[in-house]
């Protein structure tokens, strides 16, 4: 009845996330990158701080500032991302992978500006390694949340996903929904299936998506 003494959503929880593309050097001016805006995980890490979670929020570059009450580390590619992400971890309730990953990075990255030639010119690139999907895959792994962008058959990839990582909840969205804009259409699912949530602004959406996997994290301890 009293709305100011309940609890907040995330109180005591200590929650990661990781946002924004990640930058692959192919040279010292040069290198492949991913489209990400980054808005849709830094709202989500301010929702977090919002419902009293301690929150460390690992960024690719967005231009984006910090969310207040979150602690930001600046990354650029996704080796760095896994380095900054495992030095967070310990303590985490809670891991949520927002990052728009580069699958590939360069095979090597070039110490000089690579000259141009008339030539066709070839690009080694070998895997980067799948951050969620190892963090999941530890033991005493905290609550792990996925993302997913689809360009098409949303509810196959997304739960595809899901299902491969082990995670309990993934985020799936349309690209054409939500890509650097600031409203986003999600679907959210877990073990009991599938939630369509509204079009919101990202704010909003993100309140939702903490709503929800706050009531995961309460079911899962029981
Ligand atoms: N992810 C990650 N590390 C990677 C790739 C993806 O942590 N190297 C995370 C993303 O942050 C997201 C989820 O995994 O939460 C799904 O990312 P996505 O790119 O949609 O899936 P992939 O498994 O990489 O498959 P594909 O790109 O082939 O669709
Ligand atoms: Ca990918």
């Amino acid at each position: 009845v009293i709305a100011f003494f309940r609890p907040k959503l995330l109180a005591g929880r200590k929650v990661v996330l990781t946002a924004g593309p990640t930058f692959e050097a192919i040279d010292p001016v040069r290198g492949i990158t991913n489209t990400s805006s980054g808005k849709m995980g830094y709202a989500l890490a301010q929702a977090c701080v919002r419902a009293g979670a301690e929150v460390v929020l690992v960024s690719g570059p967005t231009g984006l500032p910090v969310p207040a009450g979150a602690q930001r580390v600046d990354v650029r590619s996704a080796l760095q991302m896994r380095d900054a992400v495992t030095a967070a971890l310990p303590g985490a309730d809670v891991f949520i992978g927002v990052a728009a990953v580069a699958d590939y990075r360069p095979a090597e990255a070039a110490e000089h500006k690579v000259k141009k030639s008339s030539a066709d010119m070839t690009l080694r690139l070998t895997p980067n390694p799948d951050i969620l999907a190892e963090v999941a895959a530890r033991e005493n792994a905290p609550f792990c949340v996925g993302f997913a962008a689809e360009s098409r058959d949303l509810d196959a990839y997304a739960e595809g996903k899901r299902r491969a990582k082990r995670l309990p909840m993934l985020v799936g969205n349309l690209v054409q929904d939500g890509l650097g804009s600031d409203d986003n259409l999600v679907i959210l699912y877990d073990d009991a299936g599938r939630h369509p949530l509204e079009r919101a602004p990202k704010t909003e959406v993100a309140r939702r998506i903490v709503e929800h996997l706050a009531g995961l994290l309460k079911t899962a301890a029981n």
